[in-house]
């Protein structure tokens, strides 16, 4: 029988009312230029369905899979960071690629389409919290630690997708390329292949976990460097021993599961098997029994026999339409007071028929476009991604 044991206590963070309020240290806006129409219309589905008829061809819409159902309903594709990017790229005939999904998706979305295309971000205030933690001049400044303690020559910088279109190319100036959850190993190898040392950033918890857990690489490898204390908090010693230096980064969604959630869920669930995101922390992947970003997650449920138990450590939305589409199986999610991604659940129904409408009626809004230089640098990172060997499956 499906169920979901533990539904997540609300979050205490209130989210900003639809459309309105302003949030200045963040890399997304806020304001919202039109008249949304009210939640409460009970034609949004028949709006939705009827300005995305009238768009037609002209219009793709791209769903990731933390989005809620009420948008994911009109998705032409769904996927994880790494897929979406790939079919942004891979269908040049639409006008409009309208990404539900948040700011860092868009941007590469932008990066990797054609000039007759255009991004468009339902709501500007759909942003990520850990790309926030990595602004471009910090990054820079991180460089030049590098730099004084002679080792600039030597790292590659690998950056995940969940970063600025500024931080992605600084990655291409700098020799390196951007990873998905879907192909982190990948990319890590191909870096240590061209250099000693890598400065992956900003999820510390995505780097170490493939580093020490995939590519045999040591604990004692890895130094954080946190980019509010000069040279990173580290000596020059400690970067220069480093194999990896993780920028203290991390997931406010996935940070939150513990060691401990995976020992009570085996308590409370005979035979569950755990799945967990590797933007979770290390102590709990190695507790885990799977790890994968949200496509290898549906993938490994998907092929999963009919009553098999699973404790899912992703975030709300996916865990729940897993739920309803897997009845035969045991869905719980892995801890109770870990909520939603609330920027991802910015984007919703009134949003999408804002943008939707919009657009059928000739008024193009909330385009996401990155300055030609930017895009030029981090095309070329996004393009060392997109040409190592795809994403490998790996269980535990
Ligand atoms: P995926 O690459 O697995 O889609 O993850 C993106 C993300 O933001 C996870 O928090
Ligand atoms: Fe960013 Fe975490 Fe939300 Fe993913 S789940 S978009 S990493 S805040």
């Amino acid at each position: 029988m499906t169920e979901l044991l533990h539904e997540p206590k609300p979050t205490p963070l209130a989210l900003l009312l639809l459309g309105q309020g302003a949030d200045p240290d963040s890399e997304r806006g806020v304001e919202c230029p039109g008249a949304l129409p009210p939640a409460s219309d009970p034609d949004l589905v028949d709006r939705a369905a009827r300005a995305r008829a009238a768009l037609g061809d002209r219009a793709f819409i791209l769903g990731h899979h933390y989005q809620r159902n009420e948008v994911i309903q009109f998705a032409d594709v769904t996927g994880d960071s790494f897929k979406l990017a790939q079919q942004a790229a891979a269908n040049p005939q639409a006008e409009f690629i309208v990404f539900c999904g948040v700011h860092f998706m868009a941007e590469s979305a932008d990066i990797l389409t054609a000039s007759h295309q255009q991004v468009v971000l339902p709501d500007l205030a759909a942003g990520c919290s850990m790309a926030d933690m990595a602004d471009i001049a910090q990054v820079e400044s991180c460089w030049a630690s590098l730099e004084q303690a002679g080792i600039a020559d030597v790292t590659v910088p690998i950056t995940y997708m969940n970063s600025t279109a500024a931080i992605k190319a600084f990655t291409g100036r700098h020799g390196g390329a951007i990873c998905t959850s879907s192909n982190a190993r990948q990319s890590l190898q191909w870096a240590l292949e061209q250099g000693q040392k890598v400065l992956f950033l900003p999820d510390q918890h995505l780097g170490r976990n493939t580093a020490v857990r995939d590519l045999g690489l040591g604990l004692a490898d890895c130094v954080v460097y946190d980019p509010r204390r000069p040279l990173g908090g580290l000596t020059e010693a400690e970067l220069q021993r480093a194999t990896m230096i993780l920028w203290k980064g991390h997931c406010s969604v996935h940070g939150r599961f513990s060691p401990g959630n995976v020992d009570d869920v085996r308590r409370r669930v005979p035979g569950v098997q755990v799945i967990v995101h590797p933007e979770c922390q290390y102590e709990v992947v190695e507790k885990a029994d799977v790890v994968g970003s949200t496509e290898r997650i549906i993938a490994t449920i998907a092929q999963a026999p009919a009553g098999s138990s699973w404790a899912v450590g992703t975030e709300l939305n996916l865990v729940r339409r897993l739920a309803q589409d897997h009845p035969d199986q045991t869905i719980v999610y892995l801890d109770d007071t870990v909520c939603f991604c609330s920027t991802m659940n910015r984007i919703d129904l009134p949003h999408l028929v804002w943008a939707l409408e919009s657009l059928a009626a000739g008024n193009v809004v909330n385009r996401i476009q990155v300055d030609a230089d930017t895009a030029h640098w981090a095309r070329i990172a996004l393009d060392r991604m997109l040409s190592l060997p795809g994403p490998a499956a790996k269980a535990d």
